[in-house]
């Protein structure tokens, strides 16, 4: 065993599912790209996200009170990184990375017709934690493409995955193969 800095720990979390918190309120919306999610109840159904304060979006969530988790699937890759290395703040996400919102039932954000599947999600409670706030939320309604393909996934340079859909700086993306 040898002790290392966590940030080495951290990479061996990969592959690692990207998902979109999608927010809107009062006509400002964004998409903020995540790694930061896990499931925290089956019923009701939970989930949890990780979202710094800096994100446009995390002003926009506790405006709103409520957001949708839209899963990119292997071809929203470029627009994934646009997404997250972009702020909301400055430029019309929606646009620059040519999806399609779409009216959701219960909650003031749009499902992003692209997306392999998006959860409607209404807040709980928010959590401050160190540079992070945890925002947990009841999940009222979910959708899933017709055919479903796999998810993107942030992955390291291990064989078995398909990581060559985009690769930019410190962010490689790919889907874990059919
Ligand atoms: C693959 C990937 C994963 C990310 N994970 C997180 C995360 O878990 N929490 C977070 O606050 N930001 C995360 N980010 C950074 C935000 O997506 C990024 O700062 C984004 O530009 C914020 O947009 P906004 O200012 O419009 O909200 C991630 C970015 C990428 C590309």
């Amino acid at each position: 065993m040898e002790q290392v800095d966590v940030q080495a720990f951290w990479k061996l979390l990969r592959p690692e599912v990207v998902v979109w918190a999608v927010a809107e309120h009062e006509g400002q919306r964004s998409i903020c790209p995540l790694g930061w999610t896990m499931r925290t109840s089956g019923a009701p159904p939970m989930m949890a996200i990780s979202v710094a304060p800096s994100r446009y979006t995390h002003g926009l969530i506790e405006a709103a009170g409520a957001f949708v988790l839209a899963y990119p699937g292997r071809e929203l890759a470029q627009a994934t990184l646009y997404c997250g290395t972009n702020s909301g703040r400055d430029t019309d996400k929606f646009a620059q990375a040519g999806v399609t919102p779409r009216p959701a039932g219960q909650v003031p954000a749009p499902l992003i017709e692209e997306c392999v599947a998006n959860l409607e999600c209404r807040l709980v409670d928010q959590v401050t934690t160190g540079d992070h706030t945890i925002f947990v939320a009841e999940v009222v309604a979910a959708w899933v493409h017709d055919r479903p393909g796999p998810l993107l996934c942030l992955v390291d340079a291990s064989s078995g995955y398909e990581t060559l859909l985009v690769e930019e700086g410190k962010y490689r993306f790919g889907v874990v193969r059919e």
